[in-house]
């Protein structure tokens, strides 16, 4: 019987594991992590994370063939398959600080394996890391062994939150890197078996190791530059009285384009995009290619730039200020169907408007009020892309109300702002909404999940992104 250990019950760890244990009976799958609350919450019955579907899987496989443990070394010991899905954050300081991912999780999870590994081992990389990491945990594995092999294969994980079990069950691709050498090819191979009880076997794409490590950097960066430039375009949009909706839609048709991740949006958030695209950025400079670096940070400053463009038009229309005002925040998450707050857009736009001195009534489905106000007054990382948005002060983050009621957030509010897509907010009352508060009633949509003409009809001045402005915003443009 294979055994498999997971290193890292995090946002990938977790459901990946899951699911390999779901389709693979005969294989035991066990997810280690240094942190006691979150092996507790997974061993119970509120899970650690919210993704839809995944409490199904984890019922029908915990206790089976599916384990979360602390005893990291036990089981690390005991396995066949090593993957590793530690953090890498962004490095804070030091070298490359800012940029270049920091791998010290990774490290050590490369030392305590070659410390208590007492047969041969595959390791797999499943985190993101920079081109090049395998080379050097392969050497703090080989310097360390004591008559151990190990064979380090890249296997990036494709799925995004929200819709990862769905992801996992059905995924484009599963891609496999390792060395080109026999036991390199062996141990790909090895992996591509557990793979294979599910996943087509033309789906599982098999390359040398550095090709997987830079192909997951580059698939995040396509996707989240897709976004920029449709958030781009959206500016355009409103400025000449196109629609992004309208022209997202005839452009998708391109087949050499395609329909999917068009969506004008405040801003991507999330944890890997800013991430990958900050590290690749890294890469390249390290390899001399600055204008290829310059053509990626392009990508977080439009990023920045759709942000802070989000909060400026909420001010501008509303005759400039929003001091004491009240907003209405619906939505807080980076995404629909997670209550995972990294990077999500939502950061940078409370900020923006508490340094306006606006009161917020923060509602999101997902998102505790403790999450809230740790990522408001929070001290963003500043990198040389124009961190417009400082973190709230104490005293700001006071003027800050977490709700669980979109009909309480929105009580007696100047404007509300739609900050994630999530499906309830598209069938809320909004006449109700409207006479509950004050006039004149402002929405801005800033996911673009809202019939603009429906509200207007009630009586709200309405924002959408990208799409023709209201006679009111267009007054106000010059102000912006
Ligand atoms: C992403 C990649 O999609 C996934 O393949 C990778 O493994 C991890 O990073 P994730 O960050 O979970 O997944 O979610 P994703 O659906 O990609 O959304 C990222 C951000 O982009 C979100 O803030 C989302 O709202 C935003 N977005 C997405 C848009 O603004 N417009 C779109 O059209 C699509
Ligand atoms: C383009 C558009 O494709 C077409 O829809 C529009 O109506 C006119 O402009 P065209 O310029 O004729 O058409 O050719 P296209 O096939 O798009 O190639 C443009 C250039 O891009 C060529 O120099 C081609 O060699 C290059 N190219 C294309 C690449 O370098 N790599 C690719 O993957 C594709
Ligand atoms: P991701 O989104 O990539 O899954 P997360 O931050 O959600 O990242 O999860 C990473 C997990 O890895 C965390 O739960 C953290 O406690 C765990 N972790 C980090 N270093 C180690 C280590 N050396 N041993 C075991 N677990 C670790």
């Amino acid at each position: 019987m294979v055994k498999i250990c997971c290193i890292g019950a995090g946002y990938v760890g977790g459901p990946t594991m899951a699911v390999i244990a779901l389709k693979c009976p005969k294989i035991e799958v066990t997810v280690v992590d240094i942190s006691v609350p979150r092996i507790t919450a997974w061993n119970s019955d509120q899970l650690p994370i919210y993704e839809p579907g995944l409490d199904e899987v984890v019922k029908q496989c915990r206790g089976k063939n599916l384990f979360f443990s602390t005893d990291v070394e036990k089981h690390v010991s005991e396995a066949d398959i090593i993957f590793v899905s530690v953090n890498t954050p962004t490095k804070t300081q030091g070298l490359g600080a800012g940029k270049a991912a920091d791998l010290t999780y990774w490290e050590s999870a490369a030392r305590m394996i070659a410390n208590v590994s007492k047969s041969d081992k595959i390791v797999v990389e499943k985190s993101t890391v920079p081109v090049k990491t395998a080379e050097a945990i392969e050497k703090i594995l080989t310097h360390n062994s004591k008559e151990i092999k190990y064979q380090i294969l890249s296997n990036p994980e494709f799925l995004a939150e929200g819709t990862a079990i769905q992801d996992l069950f059905n995924p484009d691709r599963v891609l496999i890197g390792g060395r080109e050498t026999p036991d390199g090819q062996k141990a790909i191979q090895a992996l591509k078996d557990v793979y294979a009880h599910w996943v087509p076997e033309d789906r599982i794409i098999t390359t040398n190791l550095w090709s997987a490590e830079l192909s997951k950097l580059a698939a995040n960066a396509f996707l989240a530059q897709r976004i920029s430039s449709v958030n781009a375009m959206s500016a355009l949009c409103e400025a000449t009285g196109a629609d992004v909706t309208q022209v997202c839609h005839a452009v998708g048709k391109d087949s050499r384009i395609g329909s999917r991740f068009l969506n004008a949006s405040v801003g991507f958030g999330g944890s890997c995009f800013q991430k990958d695209i900050l590290n690749l950025i890294y890469i390249c400079e390290c390899n001399g290619l600055t204008e290829v670096a310059n053509y990626w940070k392009q990508v977080i400053k439009v990023n920045d730039y759709q942000k802070n463009r989000f909060v400026n038009r909420i001010v501008s229309s509303m005759f400039n200020t929003v001091s004491g005002k009240k907003i209405a925040v619906l939505g807080f998450a980076f995404k629909k169907d997670t209550g995972d707050t990294r990077e999500t857009p939502a950061i940078d736009v409370c900020n923006g408007l508490l340094g306006d001195k606006a009161r917020l009534s923060i509602y999101d489905p997902q998102v505790t009020e403790d999450q809230i106000r740790r990522d408001l007054s929070m001290n963003k990382f500043d990198w040389d892309h124009p961190i417009h948005l400082q973190p709230a002060s104490p005293s700001a983050v006071k003027r800050v109300n977490v709700v669980w009621d979109a009909y309480q957030a929105t009580k007696d509010a100047h404007g509300v702002c739609i900050l994630t897509e999530w499906d309830e907010y598209k069938t809320l009352d909004y006449q109700r909404i409207y006479d509950n508060m004050q006039k004149p009633a402002f929405i801005f949509d800033g996911r673009n999940i809202l019939d603009g003409a429906k509200l207007r009809e009630i009586g709200f001045i309405v924002y959408s992104i990208g799409k023709p402005l209201d006679p009111w915003l267009k007054d106000t443009i010059s102000m912006a």
